[in-house]
């Protein structure tokens, strides 16, 4: 094993993964360090949603961000594709953003009215021209916010992509080896001990989603980021039932993919990183999935599975320097958003660690914008 690095990344998921191709693709020379293998936890069970408009309903950094990132996907699949060979399986058909009652459809209108000063092709859709567009829906459902540009993306395949473009560009990937503690001399962090020994490097990532606070500890920062679990199904037709994503509420989506299958998801467990899916979780999936789109009941059963969102205190991510230690700096937390965020976060971090910080941009982000967390 080489034992020097430019920059050492712990954690393979989406985001790790993402900032070591922006980094390597600058010239850095970068190990990714994964403690099971690539894609193995949240980054692999996500729908790939890229909804900035239907996760998050009021302007603000993070909004901002959200559309930022939402914005490089078209040229980023193309981009992937030239460079790791991997086709991402971006679709941008639309979404649907279902008000199933009257009164729940006079909060998606006011959203719709302030969605559209992002993009006014946007538009609210009674139940009758929603169900021109989508037969398959329930005449019950009162009416939607239709969203024609939005897409989404295999999360797993994008994940692998951005860690095969970083290899391409000369990284390493190391699989099956956990990070333990980090390195430190003076006021730096110099490098990571891991299970397969000492690995130094001049700067340090941290993305390891929900585990973050665990590393974060020892650095003297008592970091809120915890999971929730998250429990999905999907089903297989032989002739399409939807074509745009059809999104209830934050527990209730439908996502067509492009192989046919449809995801649905998703359950909201706190606190808990047991990823066993349960009767109970995928059951209430059903009765909802099967209110909105009746012909779900009739699909092809195909598979479960869940994974575990790194949820942080206040909802955001964090995305910056650390502020004791030189040389380190996090990207973890971005909840229910880290596959639309992946893009926008190894651009902001590679470019962070080249010392041009978007400060603007990174300021709400910031590690310690809770004070109360230094220990
Ligand atoms: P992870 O993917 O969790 O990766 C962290 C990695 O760090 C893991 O591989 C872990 O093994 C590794 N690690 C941890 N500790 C160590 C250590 N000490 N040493 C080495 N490695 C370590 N987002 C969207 O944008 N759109 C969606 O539609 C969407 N749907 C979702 C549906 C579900 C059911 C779930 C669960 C999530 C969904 N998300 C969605 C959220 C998204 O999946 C996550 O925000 C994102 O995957 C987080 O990526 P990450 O790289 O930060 O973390
Ligand atoms: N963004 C979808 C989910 O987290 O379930």
């Amino acid at each position: 094993m080489k034992k020097s690095y430019d920059v050492a990344i712990i954690g393979g998921g989406i985001n790790g993964s993402s900032i070591a191709y922006q980094l390597s693709k600058m010239g850095k020379r970068v190990v990714v360090i994964e403690k099971n293998h690539l894609a193995c936890e949240a980054s692999s069970a996500a729908a790939g949603m890229l909804a900035a408009q239907a996760e998050i309903e009021e302007d603000g950094p993070f909004f901002q961000l959200a559309l930022k990132s939402q914005a490089m996907f078209p040229d980023l699949s193309k981009e992937l594709l030239e460079i790791s060979g991997i086709d991402i399986e971006f679709v941008q058909k639309g979404m649907i953003k279902i008000a199933e009652t009257e009164e729940v459809a006079k909060e998606v209108q006011q959203q719709e009215a302030f969605q559209q000063c992002w993009d006014p092709e946007i538009e609210w859709l009674d139940s009758h021209s929603l169900r021109e567009l989508e037969p398959s829906l329930s005449p019950a459902v009162a009416g939607g916010m239709y969203l024609p540009n939005d897409g989404h993306v295999q999360p797993a395949k994008l994940s692998l992509a951005f860690a095969k473009g970083a290899e391409q560009f000369e990284a390493t990937i190391l699989e099956n080896t956990e990070v333990i503690s980090f390195i430190y001399e003076q006021d730096r962090v110099i490098g990571v001990q891991t299970t397969l020994g000492n690995i130094h490097c001049n700067q340090v990532v941290l993305a390891t989603g929900a585990w973050a606070s665990k590393l974060m500890h020892e650095t003297g920062i008592d970091m809120t980021v915890y999971p929730v679990k998250g429990e999905c199904f999907s089903v297989m037709a032989d002739s399409p039932i939807i074509n745009r994503t059809i999104f209830s509420d934050k527990q209730c989506y439908l996502v067509p993919k492009r192989n046919g299958e449809i995801y649905i998801g998703a359950t909201q467990v706190e606190n808990t990183f047991d990823k066993s899916v349960t009767p109970g979780g995928i059951a209430s999936l059903v009765e909802r999935a099967v209110q909105l789109v009746p012909q779900i009941k009739d699909a092809r059963w195909e598979r479960v599975w869940a994974g575990v969102r790194p949820q942080t205190g206040d909802g955001l991510p964090y995305i910056g320097e650390h502020p004791l230690w030189k040389g380190l700096f996090i990207a973890a937390g971005h909840y229910r958003n880290g596959i639309l965020l992946s893009p926008v976060t190894g651009r902001l971090v590679a470019d962070l660690l080249e010392g041009r910080p978007d400060e603007k941009l990174l300021s709400a982000f910031r590690i310690d914008r809770n004070k109360e967390m230094v220990h």
